[in-house]
């Protein structure tokens, strides 16, 4: 953060920051009015009269107030009234956009009153548009106009392959789809694959905050953690509808029809980062709880309720009322553990890594005053948040084992009649699929989250994915990729976006194209090996990491150890995501490391010698056919004339091993056509 400056200094510098031609509303000045303002002006307070949430609700007459206001020098004046004054910039930015008229988008979607916000509202999916386009999501984005131009056929097959098994098609695939170029045939098969689900599972893991260990001191490894990652593959891969992976994943202990595998399933409430020896125990088991909640706010709902631990949301209509209910629902809970040691549960003989919920009677619950897990305030019974529910829906009597309660919640969740949960994970996987969901905070649906770019067809595909496909994600995912939409070239104007691909699907295509890959499914983690560098600082280094052999460390990464203290660098450095809290969307970050990790990384180096000698063995020792099956494993298309020349003339002056490097190092190879 940039240090507030001194009130004569920020006039000057106002002076000197040229005006911009146009400012940009929804990018610059919304999310900052938003930041900065709305906990007092926006739709739970309007202090002094006025909102400033959406461009509509600024009456004309404020906007010199509001410029007078954020460059005072009286304390009393000055806004906001706390925190950091307004830095230059972002002064000159409403200066600008005040100057211009204040323009904003005419469609912006405005709440009238917290309750009134869009995504509390039931589904409201109008029928598909009048429109010359076929399938429903062409005739939503396109209407009556052209669809931009369609990918040509390779760039499809390669995109289907690396967005439902994260990996590139093999040579016998492409031969396959050459004889018969029917993308929809090559997606049904896709969906068969067990490597959809290894692909799928990481995605879902990002959501759920998963990792292997518990991060803090010790970072000690989570016991049979594994078999809930195990689980999650194996749910999609059995395309298990997802109100049920929702109700197994929360409750799955208490489920009628509970088994071991539904208990390994509410793993998700333990992934967590867990201190095994705080300071203070008290407000650790309140950590731990607020843990289970925020996740499944932010994982299920699209809610960030955990902004109400400690005063009622600034931004939301969600009290710490709700909160502290939301918490009672989890306070039954208990850690297996013998003293700093965790254990796991056991179900019928195998373990399993989940919480023990005693059947005693529950802890009386109540509010902690600002958060503190000292200053008791008023009990509170299981309930979901009052702006969600007219009426509250039936927690299932205690008596049963456990208290019921989590069941009462995910049955809640996993309903039809949820406004949120649908919308919510459609978007997920849109977003995988486009590159930017419909709504571009994923994890954020409530006042404070992006309007929907589409709300018709958000609804559209909501109701479709509950009525129509019955909560199946495979057939979301074959309604997606059948549209003209996802097909189109990726440029300009067109629905799907350039994205580079994740550390993950980087390391298994350099794995794939290289012939190591190494098929082994399930089961304990793998450790990649580590750079000396990375574990330097460690007095006992092969206690933190020791690296597993060759073969077992060329499986996928989902299979990877994560440690939470030690995160593998090439992981690191191309932006894996943060495991102590939800994850909504891998960032992409572009940094110097990233190119020294691609290019002179051991992994790397070691993938470009094994590409090279697999191509000796399988191409022969003309450069020609090296050069073109080199090209058809890492880009699944025939170098063009010029391409070929050039990689000829590089082959004359260099080894093998280099052009499969440089090749690795394409920027065709991590941001796919
Ligand atoms: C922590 C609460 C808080 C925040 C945050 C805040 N304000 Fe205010 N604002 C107030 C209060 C209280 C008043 C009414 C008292 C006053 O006029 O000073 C007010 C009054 C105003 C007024 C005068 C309204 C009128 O016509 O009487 C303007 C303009 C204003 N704020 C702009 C802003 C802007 C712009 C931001 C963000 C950059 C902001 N405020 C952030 C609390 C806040
Ligand atoms: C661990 C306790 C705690 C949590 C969790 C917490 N806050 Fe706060 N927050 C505070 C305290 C303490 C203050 C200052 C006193 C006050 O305004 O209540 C504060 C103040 C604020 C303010 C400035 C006051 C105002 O009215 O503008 C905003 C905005 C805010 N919090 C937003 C959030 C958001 C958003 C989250 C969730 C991401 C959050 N808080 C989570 C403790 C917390």
């Amino acid at each position: 953060m940039t240090p507030p400056l001194p009130p004569a200094l920020l006039v000057c510098a106002l002076a000197m920051v040229p005006a911009l031609q146009a400012v940009d509303y929804p990018r610059e000045i919304r999310p900052l009015l938003r930041d900065r303002c709305s906990s007092c002006h926006g739709p739970l307070k309007q202090k002094g009269d006025l909102r400033l949430d959406a461009g509509s609700l600024i009456p004309r007459e404020s906007h010199r107030e509001i410029l007078t206001r954020i460059l005072s020098h009286d304390e009393d004046e000055r806004m906001p009234p706390e925190g950091a004054r307004l830095s230059a910039e972002q002064v000159a930015l409403l200066r600008d956009w005040l100057a211009e008229g204040a323009p904003f988008p005419q469609d912006e979607v405005v709440a009238r009153a917290p309750a009134e916000h869009w995504s509390f509202q039931p589904l409201s999916p109008g029928p598909v548009p009048r429109s010359p386009h076929a399938h429903p999501v062409d005739a939503f984005l396109f209407g009556n106009g052209a669809a931009p131009p369609r990918a040509p056929d390779t760039s499809l097959l390669r995109r289907a392959h690396l967005d439902l098994t994260g990996l590139p098609p093999t040579l016998e695939e492409q031969r396959r789809f050459e004889q018969t170029p029917d993308l929809g045939t090559v997606i049904d098969h896709l969906l068969t694959r067990p490597e959809y689900g290894e692909r799928w599972a990481r995605h879902w893991l990002d959501v759920v905050r998963y990792a292997d260990s518990n991060g803090y001191e010790r970072d000690a490894a989570k016991p049979f953690v594994w078999r809930y990652r195990d689980y999650v593959i194996e749910s999609l891969n059995r395309d298990k509808p997802y109100d049920r992976f929702v109700l197994e994943q929360i409750a799955g202990d208490e489920l009628d029809d509970a088994s071991v595998e539904t208990h390994v399933a509410t793993g998700f409430l333990r992934l967590g980062h867990w201190d095994d020896e705080p300071a203070d125990p008290q407000t650790d088991r309140y950590d731990q709880l607020d843990d289970i909640v925020s996740t499944t706010g932010q994982a299920f709902l699209g809610l960030t309720i955990g902004c109400a631990r400690c005063h009622d949301h600034k931004f939301e209509p969600l009290t710490t009322r709700d909160y502290y209910s939301l918490v009672s629902i989890f306070e039954p809970l208990e850690r297996p553990r013998k003293g700093r040691t965790e254990l796991p549960v056991m179900v019928d003989g195998t373990e399993v890594y989940a919480w023990r919920e005693p059947s005693a009677p529950p802890p009386l619950s109540t509010i902690l005053i600002r958060g503190s897990a000292t200053r008791r305030g008023e009990p509170v019974t299981p309930a979901v948040p009052v702006i969600l529910a007219s009426r509250q829906p039936d927690f299932p009597a205690p008596g049963r084992p456990g208290t019921g309660r989590r069941l009462g919640l995910a049955r809640w969740i996993a309903d039809e009649h949820n406004p949120l949960t649908a919308r919510v994970i459609v978007n997920r996987v849109w977003q995988q699929h486009f590159g930017e969901g419909l709504v571009t905070t994923a994890n954020d649906f409530g006042l404070m989250g992006a309007p929907p770019a589409r709300p018709g067809l958000l609804d559209w595909l909501a109701a479709w994915f509950m009525q129509d496909a019955r909560w199946s994600l495979k057939e979301l995912h074959r309604l997606l990729l059948t549209s003209r939409a996802w097909q189109t070239v990726k440029t300009g104007d067109s629905p799907i976006r350039y994205r580079r691909l994740e550390a993950e699907a980087i390391r298994d295509s350099m794995l794939a194209a290289s012939g190591q890959l190494n098929p082994k499914r399930f089961g304990p983690a793998f450790r990649p090996s580590i750079p000396a560098a990375a574990i330097e600082a460690n007095t006992d280094k092969t206690s933190v990491w020791s690296p597993s052999a060759e073969p077992e460390a060329s499986r996928r990464s989902v299979y990877a150890f994560i440690k939470r203290g030690l995160v593998i660098p090439m992981f690191e450095t191309l932006d894996l995501a943060d495991t102590v809290s939800s994850c909504p969307q891998r960032q992409v970050t572009t940094v110097a490391p990233q190119a020294l990790t691609l290019f002179n990384g051991d992994f790397a180096n070691a993938q470009a010698t094994h590409f090279a000698a697999r191509l000796r063995r399988e191409a022969g020792p003309e450069p020609e056919q090296q050069i073109t099956m080199a090209w058809r494993l890492a880009l699944c298309r025939t170098p063009s004339e010029g391409e070929a020349a050039r990689m000829k003339a590089f082959l004359a002056g260099e080894s093998l091993e280099q052009l499969c490097r440089v090749i690795l190092n394409l920027n065709e190879f991590v941001y796919p056509e």
